[in-house]
């Protein structure tokens, strides 16, 4: 299973830190997935009309059945992930991100949580998932939607990956 994993963050494309959240959603959905997985690396900057193109190309040309972004989901005037995600989907899938802020803000403590404007949906036969940044988030907010990506992935490309 091939699986697009994006970083969006101005600082670590331009390397002023290391980017530890794309690896980490790596670690998260290697433990989890009962299947071998292979990803598709991106660290690039808040840019909308780049990750717009990205995100289709992963969809519509690399036909990838899931791409999970990290990042650029705040309140900040560069955080344009929802909005880049939101411009290619077919159906949004607002449940993602309504779980993911309120397991963070009742499970993991997390009173920020609700600045996350993080979202979800469906671009032909591929699920887009946007998380937070940090790689704390990955860990609070991944592991929750496990078992909604499967059953959907299950929907639209009639695959369904095992879970652990
Ligand atoms: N959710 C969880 N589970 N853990 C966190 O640390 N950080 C919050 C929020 N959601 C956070 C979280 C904060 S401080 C912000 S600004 C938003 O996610 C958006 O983060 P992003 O812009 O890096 O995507």
């Amino acid at each position: 299973m091939k699986i697009g994993r994006i970083t969006l963050s101005d600082r670590a494309s331009s390397g002023l830190y290391e980017d530890q959240s794309g690896p980490e959603i790596e670690r998260v959905i290697s433990a989890c997935f009962d299947e071998p997985v292979d990803f598709v690396r991106v660290l690039m900057p808040d840019d909308l009309p780049g990750l717009t193109a990205l995100l289709k190309r992963l969809a519509d040309d690399e036909r990838l059945p899931l791409v999970v972004t990290t990042g650029g989901t705040g309140p900040a005037p560069r955080d344009i992930t929802p909005e880049a995600t939101r411009a290619v989907l077919e159906k949004e899938l607002p449940g993602f991100g309504e779980l993911m802020r309120r397991h963070s803000y009742d499970i993991a403590r997390v009173p920020t949580a609700l600045l996350s404007r993080a979202t979800a949906g469906i671009r032909g036969g591929t699920l887009i998932v946007n998380l937070p940044g940090k790689p704390r988030a990955i860990g609070e907010c991944l592991p929750p939607l496990l078992p909604a990506i499967a059953e959907c992935l299950e929907h639209i490309s009639g695959f369904r990956p095992k879970l652990r």
